[in-house]
This record gives C-alpha cells, sequence and structure tokens, in this order.
C-alpha cells in the first residue's frame, strides 16, 4: 500500500485529482469507480476545474459508483446520483448513458445488485476506484462484519454510520434512510487500481487501524491490503496517529515522479 501524506484537504484533494487525470490520460475509455461523502467533494471540483481549463476530456469514460441509500426519494439532494450530478457528472462531459449509479428503489432491489455486477463485467472491470472511508471503516456502505468476499448488496446501516450521515439530513437520524446498496469488498478489490482519501482529526484512529492494524471484516477498509496497487491519500491530521508517518513521507521524498 502507498500511503501519501498532503499537507491539508486542498493538496488531499490535488493529489487525488492528478491521480484520476493520469488514469483517465494513460486510457481515455478508463472505467472509472466514483464515490460520495464529503472527502471527494475537493477532488471533484479540481476535476472539473481540469475539465473547464485544461480540457481533460470524459467524452470516452465509463462510471459506477460505490453505492445508494435505498428508499431515498429521486429528487433528493442527498440521493447520491443527485450529489454526483452536482458535483461532477452536469459539470464534465461524461455521456449520460456511461454513468451507472445502484438503484435507490427497494423494488426489484437484488436483481439490480446481480445487473450492477454483469455491467461491471461487460465494462472490462473498473480501472480505478476512488473511495472514502466512513468513521466505523466502512468502504463503500461496508459495514463492521461486512465479508471480505462481498459483492454487490443490500446493506443495513450501522447506527453510527446513520449518526455520521446524519449532518446530510437536517442532523435529523430519523430523516437517515437505514438500509442501502452497496458493492461489496470484493467488488471493489477486483478494481485495478484503488485509490482511497481521507482528512480531519476524527479520521485519524480508523486511518490508523486499517492501514496499521489487522487484515479484518470489522474494520472492512483493512482489505486494502490484500490489494497489490492501492495508494492512500491523507491530509495531515487523517495521518496523525500512523505509527510509520515518517517512514511514509520518507519513501514519498525518494519517489522520482511526484503526484503534485
Ligand atoms: C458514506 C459513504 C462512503 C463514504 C463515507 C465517508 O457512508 N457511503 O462511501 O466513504 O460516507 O464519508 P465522508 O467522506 O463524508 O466522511
Amino acid at each position: 500500500m502507498e500511503v501519501v501524506i498532503a499537507k491539508d484537504y486542498k493538496e488531499m484533494s490535488k493529489i487525488a485529482a492528478n491521480i484520476i487525470r493520469d488514469q483517465i490520460q494513460r486510457k481515455p475509455n478508463s472505467v472509472l469507480g466514483l464515490a460520495t461523502g464529503g472527502t471527494p467533494i475537493g477532488t471533484y471540483e479540481e476535476l472539473v476545474r481540469m475539465h473547464k481549463e485544461e480540457g481533460l476530456d470524459f467524452a470516452k469514460i465509463t462510471t459506477f459508483n460505490l453505492d445508494e441509500y435505498l428508499d431515498i426519494p429521486d429528487n433528493h439532494p442527498e440521493r447520491y446520483l443527485n450529489f454526483m450530478k452536482a458535483n461532477l457528472f452536469d459539470k464534465v462531459n461524461v455521456r449520460p448513458e456511461a454513468i451507472h449509479v445502484p438503484t435507490n428503489k427497494r423494488k426489484g432491489a437484488e436483481e439490480f445488485c446481480a445487473w450492477y455486477e454483469d455491467e461491471i463485467e461487460k465494462a472490462g472491470g473498473v480501472d480505478l476506484q476512488l473511495l472514502g472511508i466512513g468513521p466505523d471503516g466502512h468502504i463503500a456502505f461496508n459495514e463492521p462484519s461486512s465479508s471480505l468476499a462481498s459483492r454487490t448488496r443490500i446493506k443495513t446501516l450501522d447506527e453510527s454510520t446513520i449518526e455520521a450521515n446524519a449532518r446530510f439530513f437536517d442532523n435529523d437520524n430519523a430523516k437517515v434512510p437505514k438500509f442501502a446498496v452497496t458493492m461489496g469488498v470484493g467488488t471493489v478489490l477486483e478494481a485495478k487500481k484503488l485509490l482511497l482519501i481521507a482528512n480531519k482529526k476524527s479520521k485519524a484512529a480508523i486511518v490508523k487501524a486499517f492501514i496499521e492494524g489487522p487484515v479484518t471484516s470489522m474494520v472492512t477498509a483493512s482489505a486494502l491490503q490484500l490489494h497489490p496497487n492501492a495508494i492512500v491519500v491523507l491530509d495531515e491530521d487523517a495521518a496523525s496517529e500512523l505509527q510509520l508517518k515518517d517512514y511514509f513521507k520518507w519513501v514519498y521524498k525518494q519517489k522520482p515522479d511526484k503526484y503534485l
């Protein structure tokens, strides 16, 4: 696992966007796996800037989002499809038919999950998967105890996740959907490259756990340790509890091709 420590959120977002830009430039028809939450907003802002100012071209890109709330109304701003439109899709030239986001509808959700897996396979698999991390160590909505071999399916959200995401729902836990459709850990691990981003002091303990702790379904992000091509980009706050912090900085210093 490569761990890059940026000085702040802005730099973390720039590095992540640069890695995505490199992927798009190397392979213009890349399949991108995309994430939601507060963390990637800066990365998407930077990608939009690159599109507008540098002509970064999304015309041949295909996208698959990690997850979606179940039972959330179609027009709800926190529906992940709407979040993605507001932060990226409507601001770059990605083709609408190349966008894939899990269903928000309970009816037919199980069939949808199988279809989603097939679509990812038909697209040739995900080239680069962007990830955030939940306070309980989840990637996508793979809550603690999710099998590390799990596939796209319906998950019941942990109460701590509902609490953490209530800030997007008028700080009212009762308004947060209790279920989601999410790619599985096994699905995520099949991407050719993983890029996890995390910032803030509040993520420092869980960041330490997934990078330096055991591989365990209790912290599903720890499955990144099993991936041969995973990059983690942190800000100083999120990296603050890492035992190997100085080593990671030292390694990056020796790297000939920096991300920034
Ligand atoms: C949600 C999403 C995750 C995301 C996590 C962290 O639960 N399902 O994909 O990584 O939130 O969110 P934030 O980036 O807002 O901390």
